[in-house]
């Protein structure tokens, strides 16, 4: 069966975990010219091994502009032009609102915010017409959970910033869409949490929040990236995919 992404540059961002390492293998194994970013060197590297079919891995963090364009520059060197742009990366920091510090509203603004705007903008000038660009946002940018006010603004943000981006970019024919996921049964939660059981608590706690009684696999959502990122989804610009597991219909 003929590949959907035959020679197709992509970049993920944070594609060294979860979801992101979900989508660069599934792409590899679609025929991408794969490129992953983060922060970590070691997960970076371990990640490119494991995705394989020659995908590369840059250190860079989204926030930081200069790292963008050294980012688009490697890329461009390595691979020419860019197809497929997944802005993936982002934390996820939960507090109630009365202890919010500044110090964690500026991380979550600065990775989430103005690292997905940046992602795009600094990518402009190397991308290919035609090509795809999905953001990643999250449930959270119309339904509001307790701790999440900061977080969530930054999802809503990142689903307006799609149908801005889709606007602008078409003249160039380039599409852009938004990922909506549900809970996802990724280390995320460590960021959240202190120890593993706490954890497995707060996942057992979402999945039961779920119509369907479980989380989502990372594997789910880079099926629906697939199909954003691919040639089949070609009527659909400045839309967002929600997979959910039925939680914001039913
Ligand atoms: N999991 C869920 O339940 C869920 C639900 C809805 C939406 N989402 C969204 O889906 C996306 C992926 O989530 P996930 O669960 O796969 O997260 P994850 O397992 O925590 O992985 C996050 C990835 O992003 C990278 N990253 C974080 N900050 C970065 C930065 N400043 N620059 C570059 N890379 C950075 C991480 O690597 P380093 O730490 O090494 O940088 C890692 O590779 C996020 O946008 C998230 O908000 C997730």
């Amino acid at each position: 069966m003929e590949k959907k992404l035959s020679n197709k540059v992509a970049v993920i961002t944070g594609g060294s975990a979860g979801i992101g390492l979900a989508t660069a293998k599934l792409f590899a194994a679609e025929g991408a010219k794969v490129v992953i970013t983060g922060r970590k060197l070691d997960a970076l590297n371990n990640a490119a091994k494991e995705i394989g079919h020659g995908a590369i891995a840059v250190q860079a963090d989204s926030s930081n502009l200069l790292d963008l364009e050294r980012l688009y520059k490697t890329v461009n060197e390595k691979f020419g032009k860019i197809d497929v742009l997944i802005a993936n990366a982002a934390v996820y920091i939960l507090s109630p609102l009365a202890n919010f510090t500044e110090e964690q509203f500026d991380k979550q603004s600065n990775i989430n915010f103005k690292g997905t705007f940046f992602t795009i903008q600094k990518a402009l000038n190397y991308l290919n017409d035609e090509a795809s660009i999905i953001l990643l946002s999250s449930i959270a940018n119309t339904k509001a959970m307790p701790g999440h006010s900061s977080y969530s603004a930054t999802k809503a943000a990142i689903r307006s910033m799609g149908r801005s981006f889709a606007v602008e970019l078409l003249p160039r024919k380039i599409r852009v869409n938004v990922m909506t996921p549900g809970p996802i049964d990724t280390d995320v939660l460590d960021q959240v949490t202190s120890t593993k059981e706490e954890a497995s608590s707060m996942k057992a706690g979402m999945a039961q929040f779920t119509p369907v009684k479980r989380l989502g696999k990372p594997e789910e959502i880079a099926a629906g990236l697939l199909y954003l990122a691919s040639d089949d989804s070609k009527f659909m610009l400045g839309a967002e995919l929600i997979l959910d597991g039925g939680i914001m219909s039913l």
